[in-house]
Parts: C-alpha cells; structure tokens; sequence
C-alpha cells in the first residue's frame, strides 16, 4: 500500500451471512441517504451547530493551544484531570504515536514530560499519581466541556488542594491550565477567579468528538506529536470523501452502510480488532464515540473491543461459533515501523519451529489477522479488513475523521441525534442528586426510588 493511500477498506466477505445476509444492491441503494446526511453534517457544520463542529476541527487555526503546549513540554510531568471525550481521545494519541511505555522511558529518550491521566474517581490511583509527580515541576490540565462533571470536579478538587498546599497558591495557580466551555460551568470562574491559564474549547464541538480540538491537541503537542500532521491527515481524509463519487469509491459510507444494515438484520455488535498494541486506546476512543452517539431511541450497535492476536485465545471461539450477532472489522497497518527479524535458535529442541525463522514478526501480526478475517468469513460471520499503511500521526488523523464521519453518518441513517448524550446526562444528574448538590433535589428523590426497587430482593451468601 502506497504512503499517500488514507486507508483501504477490502469488504468482499461482509455479504454473508445465510438468510440474514445483506446483500451488496441494499447497500447501493442507500447511496440517496449518504447523500443526503453528508450534505446534513456539512451544512449544520459550516452553520455552526451545536455537535457539527468537528468537521471542522482540521481546518480550524490551532496556534494558541501550540502555544501553550510549548510550555507545557518544559514540564516533567503533565497530569491530565478529566473523563470520558475529556480524556479517552488525549490516550488514543498517546498509545498510538508514542513508544510504548512512555512514563518508564529516561527523559532523553522521551524528549517530553511524563504523563497521568486522573479520569476515574478512584482515591487509590490518585494517590498514587500525586505520589509520583514533582509538583514543582507539573503541570495541571483540568478538561470539562460542561465544566461540572463530578468525577472531574473531585479529582481536580483533590490536585488543586495539594498544588496549593505544597506550593502556595500562587505558584500553585500557575501550574493550572482550564479546558472548558466559553460560558458554561464552574472552571469557567475559577479562571477568572485565580487567573490561571485557560483554552476555550469550541462551542459547537462535543466531548467524544473533540480530540482534534484543543482537548487532544494540547498535550498531545507537548509531548511531541506531530499535531500538524495528524491534522493535514484528517483533512485529507474529509477531501477524500467529498470527491469520492459514488458508494463503490467511498469506503465510509461503506463501513456506515454495512454497520446499518447489519444492525437492522440484528447484528447488534460491532467488533472492532486491531492487529497492533499501539491502536487498544483507539478502540476504547471509538467504543465511547459509538455507543454515546448512535445508542439512542431503542436503537443501537453494540461496540466490542478487541485485540488482535490477543483475542485469537479469548473471543475468537465466540465469534466463530457463537450466535452470529456482529458485525466484525479487523483493522490493520501494513507497515510495521520497528520490525523484528525473527532469530534461527541453534537449539535441536526449537527445529520444529524453524518455519519462523528470519520471518518477520509485523509479517506475522498481518498474517494472524488475514487468517482471523479468514476463519470469520468460512463461519459466514460478516468481516470487513481495514488498513492503514503506517501507524503515523498522518494515518491516524485520517482514521479518527473516517469514524467520526462514519459514526455522524450511522446516526443519520438511523435518524438518531448523534451528538447528544442524554443517557450521559441522566447519569451525571443522579450522582448530583446522590451528592448533595442544590437544584439536583427531585433527582436524588428519583434515584432512592429507583434503588429501592433494586434493593427490594435481596440474596447474601
Ligand atoms: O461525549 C460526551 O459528551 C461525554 O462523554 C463527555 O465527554 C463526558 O461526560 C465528560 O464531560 P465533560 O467534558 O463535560 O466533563
């Protein structure tokens, strides 16, 4: 595969599936509703709606968050405090483009500050980062869209305090940066409170969609990552598809159509398998991006993470023999950018295994995922392969505007609102409640009703 080729998408085997097999005409014929909802994101996008804007997150001018990012890589360590699109997109980069096991390298080698995610509530890990870090010489970003996320709010609450206690709140203050919305929320007077450093992240932007806005770029620029180019990426994929002609030429609206129509033919899944360590995070990004967006109105697809070779000895028994309830993309990258040349073992015991021999390891990843596409497809199990040539900020960037096309575009097949969470919300609104927080009195009412009935049978053993 050619450096320039975006991806390529091979999808022969995704029209199986017996009496419950969508057939290649289904997916033409809904070439009009592609039409139609590229036309619907596009215009609510240049119109500035609210959830549209990340169409135009690789166009947008990105100096101020390079800026800042400048000071940010003088830090020995960067502790990032948020949840969910706050959080998961800033990992996906991290996993994908740094070397593995980051935080372990020496300073020379990293050439970057350390980095700690804070997302989950959890007093043991926060502990633990705090326990790691030189305060001194840390940064603090603090990132809510909404600005009142309680998981958020408690965990920066917990780093503020300690900033402020060991340094003074001066020195403290300075160490801050606020990611937030423009109005909305509490960080936003925090700011203007204590003068602390702050990004605005786009209104018309939401959390799962904005890892090319300010919320990915800014450490991701202070690590080192190449965030031009994971921008000129994602531009020329958004290129790609507008001149793309018709269904044959576009693979995103293939992907959407295949995940639509298998969905309706109650293939509620949507197992996604990348042969490569470095694309785990990217599941994880694409599982809330998925679930969060199309999960609506009794609707939905299920998204599975899994991992190639890994879940060749856990899931692939499930999906070869279990119920045939997913739709399945193996995704790959066709060149490995540290390959190893497997060793010949002088040992008589290892001549079994001298098939091995000089072979090389990336060539056995992409062959284990041919012969998992491959066993899914003699299952009659319907599986699309996904490449990339190579896994650099270019390529990836092109790959994160490919899905959130595609998860845009499911959501207007399904006539959904992909950009709301009110799911999310309920859940946020319960926990206030639970919490104590003013306003949030009937939700607390609710949620002690609900949990009652819960509660009402009972097993200990
Ligand atoms: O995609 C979303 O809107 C949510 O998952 C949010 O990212 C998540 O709830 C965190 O919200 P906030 O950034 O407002 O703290």
């Amino acid at each position: 595969m050619s450096e320039k080729t975006l991806l390529s998408l091979a999808y022969g085997a995704a029209f199986t599936g017996g009496e419950r097999a969508v057939a290649f005409s289904e997916l033409e014929n809904l070439t009009p509703q592609f039409k139609n909802g590229d036309a619907w994101l596009r215009k609510n996008a240049s119109e500035g709606k609210e959830g549209f804007g990340w169409l135009n997150l690789p166009k947008r001018n990105m100096d101020d968050v390079q800026t800042l990012s400048r000071w940010l890589a003088t830090r020995e360590s960067i502790v990032q405090v948020g949840i969910g699109g706050s959080a998961l997109g800033n990992l996906m980069l991290h996993g994908a483009l740094l070397p593995p096991y980051w935080n372990e390298l020496s300073k020379t080698k990293r050439g970057g500050p350390r980095f700690f995610m804070s997302d989950n509530v959890d007093p043991a890990d926060n502990r633990a980062i705090w326990e790691l870090i030189d305060p001194e010489s840390t940064a603090v970003i603090v990132v809510s869209k909404s600005g009142s996320t309680a998981e958020t709010a408690s965990n920066f609450l917990f780093f503020w305090e300690k900033l402020r206690d060991t340094l003074g709140e001066p020195a403290a203050r300075e160490r801050v940066v606020v990611v937030t919305d423009k109005e909305k929320g509490i960080l936003r007077p925090f700011v203007d409170e204590t003068g602390c450093k702050r990004l605005i992240l786009p209104e018309d932007v939401g959390g799962r969609f904005s890892v090319l806005s300010c919320v990915g770029l800014l450490s991701a620029w202070a690590l080192g990552i190449d965030c031009k180019a994971l921008l000129s990426g994602a531009a020329a994929m958004d290129e790609a598809i507008v001149k793309a002609g018709s269904i044959l030429e576009n693979p995103a609206w293939i992907l959407a159509g295949l995940s639509y129509l298998h969905m309706k033919k109650n293939r509620n899944l949507n197992v996604l398998m990348p042969y490569a360590d470095a694309l785990e995070r990217f599941c994880e990004w694409f599982a809330q991006l998925w679930g969060e967006s199309i999960g609506k109105d009794g609707q939905g697809s299920t998204p599975v993470r899994a991992l190639g070779a890994i879940d060749q000895h856990s899931q692939i028994q499930l999906y070869t023999s279990g119920p045939d309830d997913k739709l399945y993309t193996i995704l790959t990258v066709a060149q490995g950018q540290k390959d190893i040349a497997l060793p010949a073992a002088p040992e008589k015991a290892f001549e079994k295994l001298s098939y091995l021999y000089g072979k090389s390891m990336d060539e056995l990843r992409n062959f284990e995922a041919f012969a998992t596409a491959a066993a899914l497809s003699k299952a009659g199990r319907p599986v699309a392969a996904l490449s990339i040539s190579s896994l650099d900020a270019y390529h990836l960037g092109g790959l994160i505007q490919f899905y959130e096309y595609i998860t845009g575009m499911m959501g207007h097949l399904m006539q959904v609102n992909p950009f709301d969470q009110p799911g999310v919300e309920q859940g946020k609104n319960y926990t206030y409640g639970l919490m104590g927080r003013s306003g949030f009195e009937n939700e607390a009412q609710e949620v002690r009703t609900l949990s009652a009935k819960i509660n009402e049978r009972t097993v200990t053993l």
